[in-house]
């Protein structure tokens, strides 16, 4: 977020959209689940349609003020709740019968975009990167976790082949001093994939001076 840009201006711009509504057919009307509100970009294109209901979800706290607004917009059409979609079955009635139950996964350029949460590389403050309604910070993560659980995250949910390496330096550096920001750690997993990229290419170069 640079300095001009204040949270009311955060805005996340809805990805598929089209595919998303030529799938639901919103144009007939009905009652629709949208798991993963964030900025209300997909439930307020369902709501443009008349005849439309949507029940949302988001776990974000800084989420309820978009949805206020588009209520205002499309009065008594849109009901929120501010909680986990694993927990639909309790917040949504059996008899409600809806049409879709959408979920886009992942973060939204409102989280990913306010600097304090620390979800950008380049934040500068407390590495907190919650999504809302943890239970941990990711503080808490890099500076408890032990070796093999870290790895194991890095390598399952980051998908990245040199987690053993990155969870080592992680181990490391926080032996000297707590990891307290993004960009440290953004920095420390830089320099492990450096330092380990060099080391392969220097035994590869090995390698192939041996065959040459
Ligand atoms: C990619 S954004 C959705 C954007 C939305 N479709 C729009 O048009 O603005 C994903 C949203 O899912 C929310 N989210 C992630 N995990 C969730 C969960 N387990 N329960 C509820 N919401 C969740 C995030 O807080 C985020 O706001």
């Amino acid at each position: 977020m640079n300095a001009t840009m204040s949270l009311d201006n955060l805005k996340h711009y809805p990805v598929m959209l089209d595919q998303i509504l030529s799938i639901i057919s919103p144009q007939h009307g009905g009652t629709f689940i949208d798991c993963t509100f964030g900025g209300g970009g997909y439930s307020r294109a369902i709501l443009k349609y008349p005849g439309t209901k949507v029940l949302a979800i988001d776990r974000d706290k800084t989420i309820k003020k978009y949805a206020e607004k588009l209520s205002e917009e499309f009065p008594n059409r849109l009901n929120f709740y501010r909680n986990k979609f694993s927990s639909l079955g309790q917040l949504i009635n059996s008899k409600e019968n809806p049409k879709a139950i959408i979920f886009d996964l992942g973060i939204s350029s409102i989280q990913l975009n306010d600097n304090q949460r620390s979800f950008s590389f380049n934040s500068k403050n407390d590495l907190s990167m919650e999504m809302g309604l943890n239970k941990y910070t990711a503080y808490d993560v890099v500076n408890n976790y032990d070796k093999k659980y870290l790895s194991k995250i890095i390598k399952i949910l980051g998908e990245e082949k040199d987690s053993k390496k990155i969870a080592n330096a992680i181990i490391k550096y926080r032996e000297k001093k707590p990891i307290e920001t993004s960009d440290q750690l953004a920095n420390i997993i830089k320099n492990a994939k450096k330092n380990y990229n060099s080391y392969k290419k220097n035994q590869l170069q090995m390698i192939f001076h041996l065959f040459l």
